[in-house]
């Protein structure tokens, strides 16, 4: 397809790691480990299509859930690859920032996110934002309660919040989402991005997130060039008037 769009703001629901490694015998973690290495190779692919920032949800304030060895595996490779990626985003120029409750992460996982995140502040084209017990819903309630301080504080005068405003006091100030990819078929944003989703076009391909590759963000990028992103509005130059 020629003219392809390209999206500034893409969102990433990694889905189906468990059901890739259970589909081969193997154990759960095995299907973490792979989900991971496909970030790396993926990511890089989608930023050199154009698009500025990626926002990938690695872990839910809900994956709290799981077994504890399932949590701390997936908290392991965060932990256990931080050079590589570190290695990787300076190599690429990524800025790396991080959205998500810092309460209930260990310390090691603090500095390395912290690490990464101080280590590449300085790249602007293109920025990976890590959702890491990360949920939409204490995002929002803690944008709230940073709102009441700093209109109690005389910081912000209520009568002035709008929705840029209000961006400003989620975890990062970023553009609006166009693009949410959920891979593994399941169809529902399971508590992502609410705020940041609330024009985007949604798109849920069935291939399970370790096997989701270059010519699948393809497909993706096809499909979302066809789409009328209309925002509410009607473009009457295409209508009889
Ligand atoms: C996504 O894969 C990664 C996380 C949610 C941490 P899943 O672990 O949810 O994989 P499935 O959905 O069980 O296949
Ligand atoms: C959503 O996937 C969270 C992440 C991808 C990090 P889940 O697999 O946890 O979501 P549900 O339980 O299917 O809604
Ligand atoms: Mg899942």
């Amino acid at each position: 397809m020629e003219n392809l769009k390209i999206p500034s703001h893409v969102a990433l629901i990694v889905d189906g790691n468990g059901r890739w490694a259970e589909k081969q015998g193997l154990p759960r973690s095995k299907g973490h480990a792979a989900g991971f290495q496909n970030i790396q190779t993926l990511t890089a692919y989608i930023f050199n299509k154009g698009v500025k920032y990626i926002s990938a949800y690695l872990f839910s304030t809900e994956n709290f859930k799981r077994s504890e060895k399932e949590v701390s595996f997936i908290m392991g490779l965060l932990t256990g690859k931080a050079k590589e990626i570190l290695e990787f985003c300076k190599k690429e120029k990524i800025k790396v920032v991080f959205s998500g409750r810092k309460e209930n992460l260990t310390s090691k996982i603090i500095e390395t996110i912290e690490n990464i995140e101080k280590e590449t502040a300085n790249f602007t084209n293109k920025t990976f934002n890590v959702c890491f017990n990360y949920g939409a819903h204490t995002e929002i309630i803690d944008a709230t309660k940073k709102i009441v301080n700093d209109s109690l504080n005389g910081k912000l005068d209520i009568d002035l919040l709008d929705e840029q405003i209000y961006n400003k006091y989620l975890y990062q100030d970023l553009p609006p989402v166009d693009l949410l990819i959920r891979t593994s078929g399941e169809q529902r944003i399971s508590n992502f991005m609410l705020w940041q989703c609330s024009y985007a076009e949604f798109y849920f391909p069935e291939t399970l997130f370790p096997d989701f590759k270059e010519k699948d963000f393809d497909l993706a990028l096809e499909n979302y060039t066809a789409r009328d992103r209309r925002f509410g509005g009607i473009d009457y130059a295409k209508k009889n008037h």
